[in-house]
């Protein structure tokens, strides 16, 4: 049946919109009942996950930003190794397989014809622990894995992920969480505080959408731009990445990210009083380092548009424009800041009149290779 358009202008708006439902959906079964493994992976789940002591992530586009997180949380809440790498990448390489390695694949559509080989390249190699987050039940990539878990973010339309993107991030968080809970390094209580942040999000998620009308006004202010660069550092550089990428599928305008400890390393001969500078710059450990790269940026005339948190205390000033999200998140804020990055490509876009469900020269899954 097709799917109405509703109040929405757009299949992203709505899309974007929909994602605190979408979060609560794919959230459910890990936050009703009592954790079961198997429940969330698939039978044998929990017999299976015990065996593994590494970790690599497979995807593409979108998808590959969301394994960027993923990797991080799996190795900070889990403690074991993580690695992510974009399918076609892995698949023609030689690698060193290893059978206690688990491989997850990510895939909104579930058809990607990159991370589909990857994955079967994987099991050339001998990797019989394959396990798929993905938003589409009878697709190709979840039918070739032993284990699956599906976000629930329900039909995704437009080209630019949005609502898939944030959907995986909680589906890694959960896989994060599990491996944790088989090693025993997240304890009963530990677990508990998991899932009482998990339940505070799609509130917290529609908190950020209420933003919408600030950064609309910093739209206005990019659509005539060429460039612009997006910083961010630790689990917020995938959110950088995921920015600079919908800009750039969307409006057409050019971007860049980097994690801000590399500007000094070259971008920063970019800046100059053209250049927007977009920063994720939320409340976390690594915010003061952030604070500093900002100011680099701004001793060059650099226009900064910052997403941070309401409790950084952040100014702004001349050049320097700042979008307060609400209380810094923990683990979880790189799911908030993924709003507001989202809202500006597609305000940036509606100015400059794109096709925004449908960008030019792009497909929702690319099954060729
Ligand atoms: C295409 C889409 C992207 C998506 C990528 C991976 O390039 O345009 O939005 O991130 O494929 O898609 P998947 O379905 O595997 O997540």
């Amino acid at each position: 049946a097709a799917i109405d358009l509703g109040p929405y202008r757009h299949f992203m708006q709505k899309e974007i919109y929909e994602q605190p439902r979408a979060v609560a959906d794919t959230l459910e079964a890990a936050l009703d009942g009592d954790f079961s493994i198997d429940q969330l992976w698939g039978k044998g789940a929990a017999e299976r996950l015990q065996e593994i002591d590494r970790v690599l992530l497979l995807a593409s586009g979108t998808s590959h930003y969301a394994s960027l997180v993923g990797r991080q949380w799996i190795e900070s809440i889990a403690g074991i190794p993580a690695a992510a790498e974009l399918g076609h990448e892995y698949r023609y390489r030689e690698s060193i397989p290893d059978p206690r390695q688990l491989i997850v694949t990510l895939s909104q559509s579930g058809e990607t014809l990159d991370t589909y080989e990857a994955l079967r390249h994987a099991q050339t190699l001998g990797h019989l622990h394959t396990l798929s987050i993905c938003n589409v039940a009878e697709s190709a990539i979840p039918r070739a894995s032993a284990l699956r878990f599906l976000t629930r973010a329900g039909p995704e339309i437009g080209v630019a992920s949005t609502k898939a993107f944030t959907t995986q991030l909680v589906a890694l968080y959960l896989l994060a969480l599990s491996l944790g809970v088989l090693r025993g390094r997240v304890d009963a209580t530990a677990l508990h505080t998991h899932r009482e942040a998990l339940r505070q999000l799609p509130g917290s998620l529609q908190q950020a959408l209420n933003l919408e009308p600030q950064i609309q006004l910093w739209a206005n202010r990019f659509a005539d731009k060429e460039h612009a660069l997006f910083l961010g550092r630790g689990l917020h550089y995938p959110i950088a990445l995921e920015g600079a990428l919908k800009l750039k599928e969307i409006s057409y305008i050019h971007a860049e990210a980097y994690p801000a400890g590399e500007l000094k390393h070259g971008p920063l001969a970019l800046v100059d009083r053209q250049m927007p500078v977009v920063v994720i710059a939320a409340n976390d450990q690594l915010f003061e380092k952030v604070a500093a790269n900002m100011q680099e940026v701004h001793a060059r005339g650099g226009q900064l548009y910052v997403f941070t948190d309401l409790d950084s205390h952040y100014e702004g000033g001349e050049g320097v424009h700042v979008i307060r999200l609400p209380r810094h998140a923990g683990l979880l804020s790189p799911v908030l800041h993924a709003i507001p990055v989202q809202l500006l490509a597609y305000h940036a876009a509606l100015v400059k009149g794109t096709d925004v469900d449908r960008p030019r020269n792009l497909a929702k899954a690319v099954t060729v290779e």
